[in-house]
């Protein structure tokens, strides 16, 4: 049996990483080996760079070319520590978030030169990308709403990725919905407003494909 490699990607708020476990936890019951990872981070120096991005308090300061290199910086070391020997072994690799947030973030989002952007993903993954993706969007105030839900339950866990503008995320939002039109054959979109079983639904309806057709 082959590998298979699904990212899932979405905007704040959009629920992935409760639908990655749902669904990893489904394909585990059918006998499936599910590695499942996020980024940034997914490695010890990955989890390192995650907190630099996010929650350390120095981290103020950080440029866009700063951020669009760390990004790349965990997701090189998750490419050659983790997926590409996972994969090797057959096994289903699911990761949260992979380049296509780079696209939207950094190249929408921070608004970066896209083909910087570009070679830089390229150096960091080669050509171990995604056989699928899963785009999970909630509308911009929809991602806001659940966004400053969430701060308020965590009120000490500072997020700098969290402190950008209105207009920023709706650049990000933007930034997806490109990309999925400019790839369709890799990248599905879903609309995630709806329950957690409706979205879990929709997500195994396209999943379970996949998962017969690209691993036998
Ligand atoms: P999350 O794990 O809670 O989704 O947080 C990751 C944050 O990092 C989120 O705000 C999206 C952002 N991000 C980028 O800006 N670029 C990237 O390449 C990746 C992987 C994440």
């Amino acid at each position: 049996m082959k590998g298979l490699f699904l990212t899932f990607e979405g905007n704040e708020g959009s629920g992935k990483s409760t639908q990655i476990s749902l669904m990893a936890s489904r394909l585990r019951d059918m006998g499936h080996t599910v590695r499942t990872l996020r980024e940034p981070g997914g490695t010890p120096i990955g989890e390192e760079i995650r907190h630099t991005l996010k929650h350390s308090h120095s981290n103020h300061a950080m440029t866009p070319e700063a951020e669009l290199l760390l990004m790349n910086a965990s997701r090189a070391q998750l490419v050659r520590e983790v997926i590409r020997p996972a994969l090797a072994d057959g096994e289903i690799v699911v990761c949260d978030r992979f380049y296509d947030s780079t696209t939207a973030y950094q190249g929408y989002g921070r608004q970066l030169d896209l083909g910087m952007v570009q070679a830089i993903i390229t150096a960091a993954v080669g050509n171990t990308r995604p056989d699928r993706t899963l785009l999970l969007l909630v509308s911009p105030d929809v991602s806001e709403q659940r966004r400053l839900a969430r701060q308020a339950t965590l009120p000490f866990m500072r997020d700098r990725m969290e402190e950008a503008d209105r207009g920023f995320f709706e650049r990000v939002h933007l930034g997806y919905t490109e990309i999925a039109r400019a790839e369709p054959d890799r990248v599905q979109t879903l609309d995630a407003s709806g329950s957690v079983a409706e979205v879990q639904a929709a997500v195994w309806k396209l999943v379970s494909p996949w998962v017969e057709l690209l691993t036998t």
